[in-house]
């Protein structure tokens, strides 16, 4: 079977390593790909947007079967293009249709959704420019923080929190009137306040039926104890130990189950991985916000603990016989340590040359923004590599991370040392 993976981060060259892995793989193209990817694929140079292009390239590498990684095709309706495309049709995508998609591209259409089926979530209330008087006076009745929410997909930066209320009032009216987030704040959702700890949780559906993933946890913030600011992700681990089987009981009877009804009586159809954003708040979990996809670098650690062929699993997911996998689990931790671009998330520079990845042997390294030049590999991004590790717990596993990414070597690296403080 020749398949066709959309994306170029670390998520993707770990989808990747592991379809490269499946005896039912003939060939695999990524686009647009690195050059962790290009190893084990070959890199086809296309916009992952511009879907009449990957049409083209579809039929003329004889494509069986399509992967979306990253949530912006997925949005804009690759799933329903090829299901309205007379040749297309019978390819399948995994990857949800643009309607469920809606869960991710759009706040307010998550809330709605957990509001109407009891799904647990934070309070909240949406406004608009024509009701921004209303969301001031709205502000007036919570107690900080604020947390405000840019309804649209805003790469990741759409969400604020704010102590002081003045703030918040004047966040909202940049939000509303000045359109700080373009289209994305067009409408923005206010919420209260959830204090925990946060998790991902993992489902892959078929539509009818579904399978729980392992559970993971990643490290957003650019600085050590959780300080500064928000980046894609600086490290994760797999299992979470708080999220024991008491705990991910209420996960799958208050949230899975709910959800994976609720996606049936709305009448929409869900290929794909679900991927649900929890809070434990002392020990109930809460909904912050669902995504259409896996996440990343939470896939570094996830798929590296799953033994089943990937492909397998993909094939069931199209076909709706996803009943018929038992996922069979490693009981080992894994963890994974990204190597960022000195400066990140803010600017940086990239272009400089990696050097040390062949020392390594006992941890698989995921290409994030690499790129080859010349026989060399690189830099080419915020978030470099992520360099992944099995242990018996999280600390045996991130004790040997830690050991090899200190063996590669670029200009500016920089890594969190403190990943698995909070557990
Ligand atoms: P989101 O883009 O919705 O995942 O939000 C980004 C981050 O903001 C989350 O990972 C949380 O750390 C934080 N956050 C979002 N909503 C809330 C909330 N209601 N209470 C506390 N923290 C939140
Ligand atoms: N690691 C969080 C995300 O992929 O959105």
């Amino acid at each position: 079977m020749n398949i066709l993976l959309l994306g170029s981060g670390g998520r993707e060259h770990t989808i990747a390593w592991k379809l490269a892995q499946s005896p039912n793989l003939t060939k695999l193209f990524v686009a647009p790909g690195n050059a962790g990817t290009s190893s084990v694929a070959t890199n086809l140079n296309l916009n992952i947007n511009d879907f009449e292009a990957i049409k083209v390239s579809v039929l003329d590498n004889d494509i069986q079967m399509v992967i979306v990684g990253p949530e912006d095709p997925l949005v804009n309706g690759i799933h329903d293009f090829f299901l309205q495309d007379a040749v297309l049709r019978n390819i399948p995508v995994i990857g949800p249709e643009k309607k469920a998609a809606t869960l991710e591209g759009s706040k307010d259409f998550a809330k709605k959704f957990m509001m109407r089926h009891g799904i647990p979530t934070a309070a909240y209330q949406s406004f608009t420019a024509d009701t921004v008087k209303e969301g001031l006076n709205f502000l007036n009745t919570l107690t900080p923080p604020y947390v405000l929410k840019a309804d649209g997909l805003a790469a990741g930066k759409g969400v604020v929190i704010l102590e002081n209320i003045n703030d918040a009032k004047a966040e909202l009216a940049r939000m509303l009137l000045e359109s700080k987030f373009g289209k994305a704040s067009t409408t923005v959702v206010i919420e209260e306040f959830l204090e925990g700890i946060e998790l991902s949780c993992f489902v892959l559906t078929d539509g009818k039926n579904y399978k729980v993933l392992p559970t993971a946890k990643d490290y957003k913030r650019i600085g050590e104890g959780d300080t500064g600011l928000n980046t894609g992700g600086m490290g994760a681990i797999s299992p979470v130990p708080f999220a024991n089987e008491h705990f991910m009981k209420k996960v799958k009877e208050r949230i899975i189950v709910p959800t994976m009804r609720g996606l049936q009586e709305d009448n929409i159809p869900y290929k794909g991985f679900v991927f649900i954003g929890l809070i434990k708040v002392d020990e109930d979990p809460f909904v912050i916000e669902y995504n259409v996809r896996l996440g990343d670098p939470e896939t570094e650690v996830v798929l590296p603990r799953i033994k089943n062929d990937l492909l397998t699993v993909f094939k069931a997911v199209a076909n709706q016989t996803l009943d018929q996998i038992t996922l069979e689990i490693d009981a080992r931790s894994a963890a994974t340590v990204m190597a960022v671009s000195g400066g990140y998330p803010e600017a940086y520079k990239k272009g400089f040359e990696i050097e040390g990845l062949d020392t390594i042997t006992d941890s698989l390294v995921f290409h994030a923004g690499t790129a080859s030049k010349d026989h060399k590999i690189t830099s080419n991004g915020g978030r470099v590599l992520a360099v992944t590790s099995y242990g018996n717990d999280h600390t045996e596993a991130l004790k040997t991370s830690y050991k090899n990414v200190d063996k590669i070597v670029f200009e500016g690296k920089y890594y969190r040392k403190d990943l698995g403080f909070d557990l």
